[in-house]
């Protein structure tokens, strides 16, 4: 062999790894339907393989009758119509009789087959187990809106339970998910916990959330929702029910007063400028809804829909610029002053 030939199958060898080795990385990790932590989840990832393998089967079946047609390309094959003086009354030889056969099992009895069971399949197994659950199984509800680009969570039985982008529950506990979007169709998708559901403007729609232990699972718009609908991204928190009753306290309780000097002097440019009419932060002037509820920022993670962690550099970034941040954002630059700027940071870091 060529030394150019073997050079260009080393090039493919190596092209081919490098696309197995992304295929394979997308398919695990915080956010993969395959490793599902419920058994909605669970239900749903078996169908899967079952239709992947379903799907291999056939993808192999096929390659297989190409390439045996090619290898048999020289020989007479199928009945030459000639043959019999184009009589479609004629004898069939028996040949024909095969073709038809075969015409009748690949062209109608398999993909029948196939596809009358996994519907069956799906509608039976899968979702008695993934559907909106009867509320009166469930113990706790939560309402989720969706909004371009965020997500709005309250606990509509504890007051003031108000947050955004992270949605902590109870493990091993049925949680009774309502959606609703603020704006455009959003999807709510959480693959290690159930199925999406569709967000719609005033119309409810509803999902069981649960876990089946503690731990973290990311999820995802799935919808196509404008602009940064890659960056809507949501975590759900399970914890154990005791430290999730300590959250539920936490996150409803009254806003951290400003203390010191800075904090005092930030609230105020908070209050005298864009911030409150976008945010709320309970027990001020500030009160707006078209941004996410800043009372007790600081319990959360990270910031714009887990584009950024939430530390102090990323927070002054993301005030500073949020079009670079995230372009379409409905934030605006506000253009303080530097000692502005830094005071509205120091309270923004307040807000525990
Ligand atoms: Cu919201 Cu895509």
């Amino acid at each position: 062999m060529s030394t150019s030939g073997a050079a260009a199958r080393a090039a493919w060898v190596t092209v081919a790894l490098c696309a197995l080795a992304l295929v394979l990385a997308g398919c695990g990790g915080e956010q993969s339907a395959l490793e599902p932590r419920s058994e909605p989840a669970r239900r749903i990832e078996t169908l899967w393989w079952v239709m992947f393998w379903i799907a291999f089967a056939v993808f192999v079946g096929t390659v297989g009758l190409l390439g045996l047609a090619w290898w048999r390309r020289h020989r007479d094959g199928l009945p030459l119509a000639g043959k019999y003086g184009f009589d479609p009354e004629g004898p069939e030889s028996k040949e024909e009789k095969l073709t038809t056969g075969l015409v009748v099992a690949f062209g109608i009895v398999i993909p029948a087959t196939i596809l009358i069971g996994t519907f069956v399949y799906s509608n039976v197994f899968v979702i008695e187990e993934t559907d909106a659950p009867d509320p009166s199984t469930t113990s706790l509800a939560i309402e989720v809106r969706g909004n371009q680009w965020w997500w709005e969570i309250r606990y509509p039985n504890t007051p003031n339970a108000i947050t955004a982008n992270e949605l902590h529950i109870p493990a091993r506990t049925r949680v009774n998910l309502l959606g609703e979007s603020d704006d455009v169709i959003h999807s709510f998708w959480v693959p290690q916990l159930n199925r999406k559901i569709d967000l719609f403007p005033g119309k409810p729609n509803r999902v069981l959330l649960y876990a089946d232990q503690p731990g973290a699972y990311r999820g995802q718009c799935a919808e196509f929702c404008g602009d940064q609908h890659a960056r809507m991204a949501l975590r759900v928190y399970a914890h154990e029910p005791a430290e999730f009753q300590r959250y539920l306290r936490a996150i409803s309780r009254p806003r951290p007063v400003p203390d010191t000097p800075a904090e005092i002097l930030g609230e105020r440019v908070f209050l005298a400028n864009q911030c409150a009419g976008c945010h709320t932060v309970r027990g001020t002037r500030a009160r707006g809804e078209i941004g996410p509820d800043l009372t007790h920022l600081q319990m959360r993670e990270t910031l714009a829909a887990l584009t950024i962690p939430n530390t102090k550099g990323h927070l002054a970034g993301w005030v500073l610029d949020p079009q670079r941040v995230k372009p379409g954002a409905k934030m605006p630059a506000l253009g303080l002053s530097g000692p502005e700027f830094q005071a509205l940071l120091a309270y923004l870091e307040s807000l525990r």
